[in-house]
């Protein structure tokens, strides 16, 4: 079982040419959605000065290398999974949240690589997603209106004046706390990580509960044995065997706080972002004039882009041909999020404008964006069956259009936290209210992460068969 792939046995990626009329700054023409607005223009360009002189977070090669396993995800070599909070906060950067989530993803993608029988490219919503678009710039509350959060790059949750007012000095708290995230992340991942490579360590109590349990005792009884071989004929514990690779990926919500962060560097062309390896625009910010779409032009990341069901065939074309002119593999992600009752009518059309285009992307399901819906009582959830039954249509779908599903995009944390109903468990409206802890979006918990991992397995053995 191949645990993890070499990135050095890959042929690089054929890139054409540097993009013309662009700059770091040349966002700046366009209409920018989403920004927060600084009181204080100088203490901002102040903080934005600071920031392009702090050293950067990931480095060209790291990006050029994630660039590459795309390439091979788009050709089917590979699976992508990317998860995380749906906003990270300043206070939970904290070790045992770090290592919690690292290590639910790491499970989640050894029971992938094992019943997909290819290496995974993990990819963390971590280390700078600290920026959240709104659906209004203001938010009221007992007569009293004030700048909604916007994340805490931008200000903080509280509802007072002083706490709402955009502080340019959080883009400084932003770039350390992610340092600081990354930071622990490589050395957790430098140290092997050895006992999530056990599995008879992991929790699987909950597993009882689910009504595929024979089936799914069986996949982690073979994943444990498949590790436990690797262990006997090598010699060496598993996680020592080779460093494996963990990309970051946040919203580039934030343009000025992304453009300070793009840089060129020595011997390469172009013009990288290095406060994360792989940026995404978000579904509101996505518009083909818009300010985002024209600063990742530029940009030599891999880009992610969120399609929702508001999406048209001529959108699509037109952006692909904007941020990829050149037809690059390793170069598009297409995250779609149409919610489970409309990926039916939504997503063929999409798929089949891309192969006319002829252009190379990389289809990922984030089945959690368009399955949001509020209980009884006003919180805001996600139906597990809702989940799956999306991220199930969209490996259906793609086969059936001569396409392929690459990979998923999940919010969860490694926390038992109760945001999402349904799963093994069957969470219900009530458990929400023991243990909610999200202030955005509702995650999928540790069990519903590693439950909705095994059935993107059984899924994907299914259509296989
Ligand atoms: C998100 O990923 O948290 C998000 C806001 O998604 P979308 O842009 O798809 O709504
Ligand atoms: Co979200």
């Amino acid at each position: 079982m191949n645990i993890t792939a070499s990135s050095s046995s890959l042929s690089p990626v054929q890139e054409v040419h540097p993009v013309r009329d662009w700059r770091p700054g040349s966002w700046r023409q366009y209409e920018a959605l989403q920004q927060a607005s600084y009181p204080d223009e100088k203490a901002l360009g102040a903080a934005l000065a600071k920031l392009a002189d702090l050293p950067p977070l990931v480095t060209s090669w790291e990006i050029l290398s994630l660039r590459e396993q795309i390439a091979e995800a788009q050709a089917g070599r590979r699976f992508v999974l990317q998860g995380g909070d749906c906003a990270e906060n300043f206070a939970e950067c904290s070790s045992p949240l770090i290592t919690n989530r690292l290590k639910v993803l790491l499970q989640m993608s050894l029971v992938l690589v094992h019943g997909l029988q290819m290496p995974v490219v993990r990819i963390g919503r971590f280390a700078g997603q600290y920026a959240k678009p709104r659906s209004s710039d203001t938010e009221t509350r007992d007569g009293k209106t004030l700048p909604s959060y916007r994340g805490d790059l931008v200000n903080s949750i509280d509802f007072s004046e002083e706490a709402r007012r955009p502080d340019p000095d959080r883009l400084l708290q932003a770039h350390a706390y992610s340092a600081r995230t990354m930071n622990f992340v490589r050395s957790l991942v430098d140290g092997g990580f050895a006992d999530v490579h056990h599995t008879e360590y992991w929790d699987l109590s909950w597993l009882e509960h689910s009504p595929l349990a024979d089936e799914f005792h069986k996949l982690t009884e073979s994943l444990g044995q498949s590790l436990r071989f690797m262990e006997t004929i090598t010699g060496r514990d598993v996680g020592s065997l080779r460093r494996v690779d963990f990309f970051t990926s946040h919203e580039a919500l934030h343009l000025p706080y992304e453009q300070a962060q793009t840089r060129q560097v020595p011997r390469q062309w172009g013009w990288f972002n290095l406060g994360t390896h792989f940026p995404w625009i978000g579904m509101r910010t996505a518009g083909l004039e818009g300010a985002h779409v024209e600063f990742f032009r530029g940009l030599r990341n891999p880009v992610g882009i969120k399609i929702g069901p508001g999406v048209s065939r001529e959108w699509l074309i037109g952006l692909l041909e904007k941020l990829n002119p050149g037809r690059e593999p390793g170069r598009m992600v297409l995250i779609h999020r149409m919610g489970e009752a409309q990926i039916e009518s939504r997503l063929p059309p999409l798929i089949r404008a891309v192969q006319d285009s002829g252009s190379p992307v990389l289809w990922v399901s984030d089945p959690m964006h368009g399955n949001t819906e509020s209980t009884g009582d006003g919180i805001k959830t996600r139906r597990f069956h809702k989940i799956m039954r999306e991220m199930e249509l969209a490996f259906d779908i793609h086969r059936d259009n001569q396409s392929r599903l690459g990979g998923v995009h999940l919010e969860l944390t490694g926390e038992n936290v109760t945001e999402c109903t349904g799963g093994a468990r069957d969470l219900s409206d009530e458990d929400l209210k023991r243990d909610y802890k999200s202030t955005v979006d509702p995650r999928l918990n540790y069990e519903q992460s590693l439950e909705m991992a095994m059935l993107i397995v059984r899924k994907h053995s299914l259509n296989a068969a």
